[in-house]
């Protein structure tokens, strides 16, 4: 018996086994039903959504021995062949290796003739962004004036990269991302119908995985079948999928409002000496700030948006209120602008340290922490210091060389030196802490060696005389005179 996989030998055969794409199949059903067909659909989505398997479905309602009909009955040589792919009226067409004029051509000519066994002559398209601009152009001819008999359904994964002028001559279909919750129910179908079960929390994660796609969780689900089923082999799922659950997210969040380093340190430790991928943990850590952020802006509604398990959710709302929008932005753009880093260093645990810790401080800006800390902050200048240090060094490199002539509980002073940065940017940085904040500048002093080196008189000198400078010394007025 050969074996098959999971995908195909589960590929829905019915406009009612399509899961997640109602909007589309109820719209294909009715215009069936009425008799509406449209001369060319452009079924658009991600990869493993359904859109070949919706074609060759609606390719059988069309030309089914029974139809054209809502439910084909799977069963006459015109279905039989559809599903195979080998119907001489319904033709597969890889759009990435038939992307020349030479192809569409011969697409042209077989299109004048009629369809051999059926109504319809059907052309399937997959990846037809991949199209030449010439093969677009003869693809245009056919569908500005199509035999009455032919049918194009174009697929892609890149929508924008159709010609505006092909775009507006199909019926254009949108097929979504699968969900969470989605991609369970079928796989527990499917497990069903093959004699297995799975724990629900195994397939949560192989579901999460999959990132929207049937096809990838159905190929999952088929690799984790092999192993799951010994106890041994059981442990490994975790390990197999490279599994972070997003407790430990949350746990990392929760050091940093707690300030607990050590706690960070050693976690990313632990998971260095697991063998974590940091490339996909850093991944995950992007997509769980993002979705952090979603919470913090949409609270409960979120919930909605965001996959994840009840507990783990309740906590991230939880971790949401208590972290400012601009900490949870920061550290999201330090992860992003370093994925590069760390997905090549041969110690990403310690780039991430760095990035986590970096952005210990940016936490006290929220509404409650930060009237908190503030308090503390006019008692402690060295601490406003220690902040700016770690957040913002360019303002620290001026506040650390500041003159404080005043400071108490919502005013402060200071003397900086004039022209190293924007008065107005320490004032807005110091403006977290200080009701009233008042920066004096002073010019700044240039060093006298410095002023010599680089005086055109004495470059001059040099470059002219070939001299050499020597010494270098200061007379103040008193000893000029
Ligand atoms: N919406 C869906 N409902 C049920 N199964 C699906 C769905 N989408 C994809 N699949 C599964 O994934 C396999 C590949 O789907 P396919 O239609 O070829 O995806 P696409 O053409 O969008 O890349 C199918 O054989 C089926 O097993
Ligand atoms: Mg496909
Ligand atoms: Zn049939």
């Amino acid at each position: 018996m050969t074996h098959k996989v999971l995908a195909l030998k589960f590929r829905p055969q019915q406009f009612s086994d399509i899961v997640g794409q109602e909007h589309i199949t109820k719209t294909l059903i009715n215009s069936i039903k009425h008799n509406r067909i449209a001369h060319a659909y452009l079924f658009t989505g991600s990869r493993g959504v359904g859109k070949t398997t919706t074609a060759r479905i609606l390719a059988k309602s069309l030309n089914c021995k029974n139809g054209p009909t809502i439910t084909p009955c799977n069963q006459c040589k015109n279905c039989i062949e559809i599903s195979k792919s080998i119907s001489l009226d319904v033709e597969e067409i890889d759009g990435a290796s038939n992307r020349g004029i030479n192809e569409i051509r011969e697409l042209k000519e077989k299109a004048q003739y009629q369809p051999i066994n059926s109504k319809y002559k059907i052309f399937i398209i997959d990846e037809v962004h991949m199209l030449t601009n010439e093969a677009f152009n003869a693809l245009l001819k056919i569908l500005e004036e199509p035999p009455k008999f032919v049918i194009f359904i174009l697929a892609t994964t890149e929508p924008h990269k159709i010609p505006p002028t092909i775009h507006s001559r199909c019926q254009r279909f949108d097929f979504k991302r699968l969900s969470i919750k989605e991609i369970i129910l079928n796989m527990k179908n499917i497990l069903k119908k093959e004699g297995y079960e799975i724990d629900d929390t195994t397939l949560f994660k192989i579901a999460k995985k999959a990132d929207g796609s049937m096809r990838d969780a159905l190929s999952i689900l088929e690799q984790v079948i092999n192993f799951y089923f010994d106890e041994e082999g059981r442990k490994y799922v975790d390990a197999f999928l490279n599994y972070i659950d997003t407790s430990l997210f949350n746990e990392l969040i929760d050091n940093i409002l707690k300030d607990d380093k050590e706690q960070i340190i050693e976690k990313l430790k632990k998971l260095y000496f697991n063998g974590t991928d940091f490339k996909n943990f850093t991944q995950e850590f992007i997509e769980y700030l993002e979705n952090l952020i979603l919470i913090k802006t949409l609270h409960e509604n979120a919930k909605d948006y965001v996959q994840e398990t009840p507990e783990n959710l309740n906590e991230m709302i939880n971790l949401s209120k208590k972290c400012s929008e601009e900490f949870l932005q920061n550290l999201l753009l330090d992860l992003t602008n370093n994925f590069d880093k760390i997905k090549y260093s041969e110690f990403p645990h310690i780039h991430l340290e760095l990035i986590l810790l970096k952005n210990f401080s940016q936490k006290f800006f929220d509404t409650g922490e930060r009237l908190e800390k503030k308090e503390e902050a006019k008692k402690d200048w060295n601490e406003i210091l220690n902040y700016f240090s770690l957040k913002k060094p360019l303002i620290y490199g001026v506040l650390s060389k500041a003159n404080v002539l005043k400071i108490d509980s919502d005013e402060i002073s200071i003397e900086i030196e004039k022209g190293i940065i924007d008065k107005n940017k320490i004032k807005e940085a110091l403006n977290n802490y200080f009701k009233k904040v008042t920066i004096i500048e002073k010019e700044k002093k240039i060093p006298f060696k410095h002023e010599v080196l680089n005086h055109p008189v004495v470059n001059d000198i040099l470059t002219i005389f070939g001299g050499e400078i020597v010494k270098i010394v200061e007379y103040n007025n008193k000893q000029r005179n």
